[in-house]
């Protein structure tokens, strides 16, 4: 059985996702908040559980989906029942030993970073190994977050830089989304036509792209000589973007770096 602590934006997605992989019988929800639960009540094959206790008991895999400030209470609340269980945290900056050290009797751990695409299906996760978590428990948690998307097994180090690309990416996606748009407004369109333009433009360079293809060369197939397009390029090289996306990112990473540290020790 495979239980999901939390039925919040990702415990929501990780159920959607589940159920397209697993048996619905073999899947338990839990939200101490019980009326998020109650639009599942009708599915009567969904097992529901009313305490952490009944998830530990009958969960031979238990994902904690809630928020980092709320991950002690869900630990404290599984470490008695603790037995042998495979438990997979998705949350932010939360560490294997953090979580190892909590529970206290050398649990399989494994850390996860999935992204809002997962309520599509298309999340990137990255999927890194505690300490005393075997071989076979990432495949088992790589296994389940196929589920929603694609996966990244890698080392623990790896989960902030990961977090400040692919975790975050998302929201920088959206906010180049917005500045578009915006330009769009001032340029004299309607923020209906402006979303309409930002929105098919967006959705078609999605699908354009494939895994294999190098961005520059796709960036050459519209930008002709002394085009629009490279006029605009232009502009964005000599106010350096590149630069400024990067050190945005580097401050991602010394965040996330930052909310790791008091979560490294219980
Ligand atoms: N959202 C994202 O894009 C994203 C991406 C990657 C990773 N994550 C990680 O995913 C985790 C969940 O994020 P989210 O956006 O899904 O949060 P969320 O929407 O707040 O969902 C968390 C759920 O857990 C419930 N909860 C809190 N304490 C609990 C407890 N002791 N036992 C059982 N349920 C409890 C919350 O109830 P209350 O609302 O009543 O507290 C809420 O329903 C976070 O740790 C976050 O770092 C999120």
């Amino acid at each position: 059985m495979i239980g999901i602590v939390g039925y919040g934006n990702m415990g929501r997605a990780l159920l959607g996702g589940l159920l397209s992989n697993y048996r619905r019988e073999r899947v338990l929800v839990y939200d101490k908040d019980r009326s998020k639960i109650s639009k599942l009540k009708k599915d009567s094959l969904l097992r529901k559980a009313k305490s952490l206790e009944e998830v530990a008991d009958k969960s031979s895999t238990i994902i904690i989906a809630v928020k980092p400030q709320n991950i002690r209470e869900v630990l404290e609340g599984i470490r008695e029942f603790y037995c042998n269980q495979l438990i997979i945290s998705i949350a932010a900056g939360i560490t294997t030993s953090f979580i190892e050290k909590a529970i206290g009797k050398k649990p399989k751990v494994v850390r996860v970073m999935p992204n809002l695409s997962a309520e599509v299906k298309r999340s990137v996760t990255g999927i890194s190994k505690g300490r005393y978590a075997s071989l076979v428990d990432l495949k088992k948690a790589e296994r389940i977050f196929k589920s929603i998307g694609s996966c990244l097994i890698l080392k623990e180090k790896y989960i902030n830089p990961l977090t400040a690309i692919s975790g975050s990416g998302p929201g920088y996606i959206f906010y180049f989304l917005y500045c578009l748009e915006d330009s769009a407004v001032s340029l004299g369109f309607s923020k209906r036509e402006a979303r309409f333009l930002v929105f098919n433009t967006f959705k078609g360079a999605g699908e354009l792209i494939s895994e294999k293809d190098d961005f520059l060369e796709l960036v050459k197939k519209v930008a002709s000589p002394r085009g629009t397009t490279e006029e605009a390029l232009l502009y964005f090289k000599k106010k350096n973007f590149k630069r400024i996306v990067k050190e945005a990112i580097e401050k991602a990473n010394k965040r996330a770096e930052e909310l790791s540290k008091p979560c490294t020790t219980a």
